[in-house]
């Protein structure tokens, strides 16, 4: 028994392609994006943020959002998406075929004009024709709500605030809301005093969590979103992430990470760790930095897996 009540599956939403290579200081080459992704998608991920349709020279490192969605590989059941944050990003979007349109707002003002050069008012209001266009073409809408706990800029911020904004974005119609800690600093009781704010007006089935991991609490957070009722996690490959918006921003919870303690307490993802580890590498190579995840720092020989299993007989 751990105590806490997991359900039977959770739904991984990687978010490593976008919110991780977004705060590398060098541009991928595309065709080195689209083999990772296809790596993460061999691995079982089936939800994969791939890249952002933002303004280029705000994120020049996502700035080949066409030319990658065009390299990605089509595989029945996977599904991409990626940050638009306005009509001109939905018909960038549209063109390359993108399935999930991610809207992006915030709980606090001052983050929110740093991020998307408005106000939360304005930003909203740009996602009307947005999401009412996506949704004419059948495209699924997820929206986050960053600074949810806390603002780089104002400190923190009241759960009120979030569900307010989580309000206005069910008028919207969005199909789901994704609730960012943009600078990592959930613990678990400001995750359950989130979620009980927010959580009796979106459905449960409805709503993401969006851990960065500054202080080493997102899977502590994780387990209160889960024990809560919340099937839906994000997560990136490595660690990888931050916003370059959002100063003090530490990478995402690791995907390795989630899934070892996931499948280890019996929860299905559909990722297989041996498999999503050779990702980590590859990308960690690419990146010329080592990944931040406990997990990856495992020799590959000694992997716990299958979860309290017999260490693998391969590798070093
Ligand atoms: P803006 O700079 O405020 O002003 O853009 P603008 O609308 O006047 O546009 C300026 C220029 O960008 C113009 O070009 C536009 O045409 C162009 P110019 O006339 O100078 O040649 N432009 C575009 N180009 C291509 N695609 C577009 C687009 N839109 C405008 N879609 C905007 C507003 C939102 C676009 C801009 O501020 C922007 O791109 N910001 C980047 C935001 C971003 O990507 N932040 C990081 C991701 S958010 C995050 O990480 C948090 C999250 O992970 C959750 C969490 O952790 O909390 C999601
Ligand atoms: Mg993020």
């Amino acid at each position: 028994m751990t105590g806490v009540r997991f359900p039977a599956a959770v739904r991984l939403v990687e978010v490593g392609p976008r919110d991780g290579l977004q705060n590398e200081t060098g541009f991928v080459p595309t065709a080195v994006k689209a083999r990772w992704i296809g790596m993460l998608v061999d691995a079982g991920l089936r939800e994969i943020e791939a890249t952002s349709f933002v303004a280029p020279a705000r994120v020049p490192q996502l700035a080949d959002a066409e030319a990658l969605m065009a390299l990605l590989p089509v595989t029945p059941g996977v599904r991409y998406a990626a940050l638009v944050p306005n009509e001109q990003g939905l018909e960038r979007a549209r063109h390359a075929g993108l399935e999930t349109v991610a809207v992006f707002t915030a709980a606090s003002e001052s983050f929110t004009r740093h991020n998307i050069g408005c106000g939360i008012d304005e930003s909203l209001a740009r996602f009307v024709p947005v999401v009412r266009e996506s949704h004419r073409r059948g495209l699924r809408v997820r929206a986050y709500v960053s600074t949810v706990i806390g603002c780089p800029y104002e400190g923190p911020v009241r759960p009120e605030r979030v569900r307010e904004v989580c309000a206005r974005l069910l008028e919207l119609s969005v199909d789901e809301i994704s609730l960012g800690d943009t600078i990592g600093v959930g613990t678990p009781a400001s995750t359950l005093a989130l979620l009980r704010a927010v959580g009796d007006i979106v459905a449960l089935n409805r709503l993401a969590v969006h851990f960065h991991d500054t202080y080493g609490t997102a899977l502590a957070n994780i387990c209160t979103a889960l024990d809560h009722g919340v099937t839906t996690v994000d997560c990136a490959t490595g660690g990888l992430g931050g916003c370059p918006y959002a100063p003090g921003a530490r990478g995402n919870v690791a995907t390795e990470d989630v899934v070892y303690l996931l499948e280890g307490s019996g929860v299905r993802t559909g990722v297989d760790l041996p498999r999503l580890l050779e990702a980590v590498d590859f990308i960690a190579a690419v990146l010329g930095h080592a990944p931040r995840s406990r997990t990856a720092q495992v020799p590959r020989g000694r992997l716990w897996w299958p979860p309290g299993g017999t260490p693998s007989p391969t590798g070093d």
